[in-house]
């Protein structure tokens, strides 16, 4: 059985849980044995939450409780690097939640430290898991529409926050809209059309964000060196507040894969933000985190590698290094 200490207990943490919870009793099985975050009120409530009696405000006791074989880490963007590097060093199996990392010097020295000790590391890039991205790449895979040349990936619509006043939203712990939410999709992109990214240009907004220096809107345009392009749109407070929508193409020399938001989970708005409707967004986790599982109960190699999600993070600060600066951005060594 892999025992599992969680380390953050926010919001997304709870997509985690439910997911784990499912593997209790399943193949491979797992469990999660104690949780970590820096409120004690969300770890205590996560704990009784998942009916156990370890938590902890303090990361690094959890880390020395000899029977947690692995960590998922849940915690804010610009804490994953220290937090993942002190679970490898105490030789635990790592799941951390996008971005792997805020910077790509953090990126670098992660995979050094997971490389020397010798243990997993999966990156929940949780977009490969939803039933669209996978059909999607199937059909690319079973050469349907023959060579991907051109993704449109548009995900409009605002639900964050208007004021972006919520508990995470500052472009230092986040490491900005561009990078935690770009992320996702630059990864899907690379994932999708399986060539090598080799540049990007990008264009943001920052309407709604301006006293963060955040970007509300953004697009960014990829070269690959096969010559494919991925055009990749993007808002999350969209003023004036609208709905969210999805809308994405991916063209291949043989032909073309439309899906959207009526292939993808429905979301409902309300003055209070939005909620998801439908079991739609948690069928990600769950089968995120038992690829996860099943990795380590096989001793196979996770399917989200850690380079795949340094090169999205690469792509990213690319992305807004292009908005300040005008300018395509080579992905060239300092990528
Ligand atoms: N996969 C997805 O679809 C998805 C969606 C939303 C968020 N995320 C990612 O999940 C992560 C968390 O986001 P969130 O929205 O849950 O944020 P959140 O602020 O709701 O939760 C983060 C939690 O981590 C805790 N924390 C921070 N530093 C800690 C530390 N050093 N030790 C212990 N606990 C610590 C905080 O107290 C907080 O409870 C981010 O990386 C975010 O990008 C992924």
């Amino acid at each position: 059985m892999i025992k599992v200490g969680l380390i953050g207990t926010g919001g997304i943490s709870r997509n985690h849980q439910a997911a784990w919870l499912k593997l209790k009793d399943a193949e491979p099985q797992a469990e999660i044995i104690g949780v970590a975050d820096l409120v004690a009120e969300r770890a205590q409530e996560a704990a009784t939450r998942l009916g156990i009696s370890r938590w902890t405000t303090n990361y690094l006791e959890l880390l020395d409780w000899a029977d947690v074989t692995a960590v998922d880490i849940c915690t804010t963007e610009n804490t994953h690097a220290q937090i993942a590097m002190d679970a490898a060093m105490r030789g635990k199996h790592i799941l951390v939640e996008k971005p792997l990392t805020t910077t790509l010097s953090d990126a670098d020295h992660l995979l050094e430290v997971v490389s020397k000790y010798g243990v997993s590391l999966m990156p929940a890039h949780t977009h490969r898991f939803y039933d669209y991205s996978r059909s999607a790449k199937n059909t690319i895979d079973s050469g349907e529409i023959g060579t991907p040349i051109y993704l449109r990936y548009c995900s409009g619509g605002g639900f964050w926050r208007q004021d972006w006043s919520g508990n995470r939203i500052s472009p230092v712990e986040t490491g900005g809209n561009v990078l935690t939410n770009g992320v996702h999709i630059a990864d899907l992109a690379n994932w999708w059309l399986g060539a090598k990214p080799i540049s990007v240009y990008a264009q943001g907004r920052n309407l709604t964000s301006s006293h963060l220096e955040m970007y509300d809107y953004f697009i960014m345009t990829i070269k690959y060196d096969n010559n494919a392009t991925a055009v990749i749109e993007m808002s999350r407070a969209n003023m004036p507040r609208s709905n969210s929508f999805m809308s994405i193409n991916v063209l291949g020399t043989e032909g073309e894969i439309t899906s959207g938001t009526e292939h993808n989970s429905q979301r409902l708005h309300g003055d209070d933000g939005f909620k998801f409707v439908g079991p739609d967004y948690q069928h990600g986790f769950d089968r995120e985190i038992r690829a996860f599982a099943n990795a380590l109960e096989h001793q196979e190699p996770p399917p989200v590698t850690g380079a795949a999600a340094r090169l999205a993070v690469a792509m990213c600060l690319a992305a807004e290094r292009s908005i300040q600066t005008g300018e395509v951005i080579i992905l060239g060594k300092d990528f």
